[in-house]
């Protein structure tokens, strides 16, 4: 038997593993803030910990059976905590809310099993899993709740930090299981956006980055006093957070081409702490493929959102997600992809082989693409997306960026910020500066990163 209530006033190891996106990113902070008051302390390792987490995702195949031989490494772990207090064995995330209690017969390692809207009962769930085992299992759409529970006192290091406004997807594209997994679109009320945003500059947070599965389908409670507006739209939203002290970088991620707007293009061009970085995934170019996987726009219209796009703010970097080889793909339709992608010319895009998922339209579909051609279109894909990248951050060569400088880099004297456009750069400077805006001449460039010099202003010459 485990000894959890009588140790619940001392210290206790937490790892969390997180896979996936973002929003799995923000999830696993806020699952260490619930489980800080119980002495629940990060650790780096599994070896040891009492609590560990897997915060999984079930986007591709990979992604989910990476969780099954994550837990075959545990076994031996937790059987050498047995007599020093047990490590309990908790599957969150996308993985969890999509299989459920199948986990826990596939892997008798795992103790409890939480899904993302549900996370914020942990304490509960973890008390349950040592009383009744095989019974902690919560996988509940409680969205609303979830917020009211977690609050604002976040244990967050650093200058960056991302805060969900929005969950869920009613899109249902017929290659994904982000509807299934993560339920239903839902927006959080801007006041509570607005107050969690405050105790984050106040914790010196410089830059916040807006999550939501479809984060531009923003629609939230306006703030008190505004009730008569309805609800706010996300470009709102951004103006209203840009007038918190001491934000000075504002993102979002990640929207599709059917939520946008005048109003968040505009926000692009009259909101300066709203950084020219745009990712907009498209996933094909080829219009009989956008309509198969229901994505309910044409290659043209999302054309047509860049060029809005540019004519608002002409710098803005554009990224996006591809996918090759969803059913039904021609060499035909393949080249349109590429031709979309040579007129859109993106600074950065991710691209993946389409991934039967289970329960979705397109794993029932019988014209699949063979895995071979499926790896020829990525390869030519990314190379082209490669060379953009590279052209997109040479181009940068000669100017001066502003970088918010993250954290010391890997050589001694060298600091790692990023540029207005998401580019990772690298910069002699003071080590006093990180946390501040510098200003950066770019001298150097690579597919993954910049390099420059610090430019010194006139006060620092004085
Ligand atoms: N909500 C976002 C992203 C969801 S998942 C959106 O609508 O764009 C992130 C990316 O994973 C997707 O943009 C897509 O490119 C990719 N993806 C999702 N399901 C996939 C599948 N079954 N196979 C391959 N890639 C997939
Ligand atoms: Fe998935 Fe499509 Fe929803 Fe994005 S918009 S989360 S790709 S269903
Ligand atoms: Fe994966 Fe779930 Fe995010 S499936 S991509 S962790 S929403």
């Amino acid at each position: 038997m485990y000894s959890w209530m009588s140790m619940s006033s001392s210290r206790k190891r937490l790892f969390i593993k997180t896979y996936g996106c973002q929003m799995n990113v923000y999830d696993s902070e806020r699952m260490k803030d619930v489980l800080h008051p119980l002495g629940y302390e990060p650790s780096d390792a599994p070896d040891g910990a009492d609590l560990v987490i897997l915060n999984t995702c079930h986007i591709r195949e990979k992604a989910a059976e990476k969780v099954y031989s994550e837990l075959g490494r545990l076994r031996p772990l937790k059987e050498a905590k047995a007599d020093d207090g047990g490590m309990t064995i908790a599957v969150a995330g996308c993985v969890a809310q999509a299989e459920g209690a199948e986990i826990m017969k596939r892997a008798p390692v795992v103790d409890l099993v939480v899904g993302p809207q549900t996370y914020h009962k942990l304490p509960e769930l973890i008390a349950k899993a040592h009383r009744e085992r095989g019974e902690a299992l919560d996988t509940e759409f409680e969205v609303e709740d979830k917020f009211d529970r977690l609050g604002n006192d976040r244990q967050v290091e650093g200058f960056t930090a991302f805060v969900t406004v929005q969950e869920g997807c009613d899109k249902f594209c017929t290659f994904c299981v982000v509807p299934y997994t993560r339920g239903a679109e839902w927006s959080r009320p801007v006041d509570q956006i607005v107050a969690e945003v405050r105790a984050l500059a106040a914790k010196g947070i410089r830059e916040v980055t807006l999550l939501g599965q479809n984060v531009n389908a923003f629609h939230g409670e306006p703030p008190a006093g505004r009730e008569a507006d309805g609800p706010w739209g996300l470009g709102q939203l951004v103006r209203h957070l840009a007038l918190i002290g001491g934000i000075e970088r504002i993102r979002f991620t990640t929207s599709h081409p059917r939520d946008m707007d005048d109003d968040l293009i505009n926000a692009f061009a009259d909101t300066p702490k709203l950084m020219p970085y745009f990712h907009l995934p498209v996933q094909a170019g080829s219009d009989k493929i956008l309509k198969a996987m229901n994505r309910q726009h044409t290659a043209e219209e999302y054309i047509a959102i860049i060029e809005k796009l540019r004519a608002a703010r002409p710098d803005i970097a554009i990224s996006g997600d591809m996918i090759v080889g969803f059913p039904g793909e021609t060499d035909r339709d393949f080249e349109a992809t590429l031709d979309l992608v040579r007129e859109v010319n993106y600074a950065s895009c991710f691209s993946f082989k389409y991934s039967k998922r289970p329960g979705t339209p397109g794993a029932a579909m019988f014209n699949q693409i063979d895995e071979t051609v499926k790896s020829e279109r990525l390869q030519v894909l990314q190379d082209l997306l490669n060379a953009q990248q590279i052209s997109f951050n040479e181009a940068q060569i000669g100017r001066t960026l502003p970088v918010l400088l993250e954290k010391a880099g890997r050589m001694p004297g060298q600091l790692h910020g990023r540029s207005p456009y998401l580019q990772a750069v690298h910069v002699e400077a003071p080590e006093a500066l990180i946390g501040t805006i510098i200003d950066v001449k770019i001298t150097g460039a690579s597919r993954n990163a910049l390099s420059g010099e610090r430019v010194r202003t006139q006060q620092d010459a004085a």
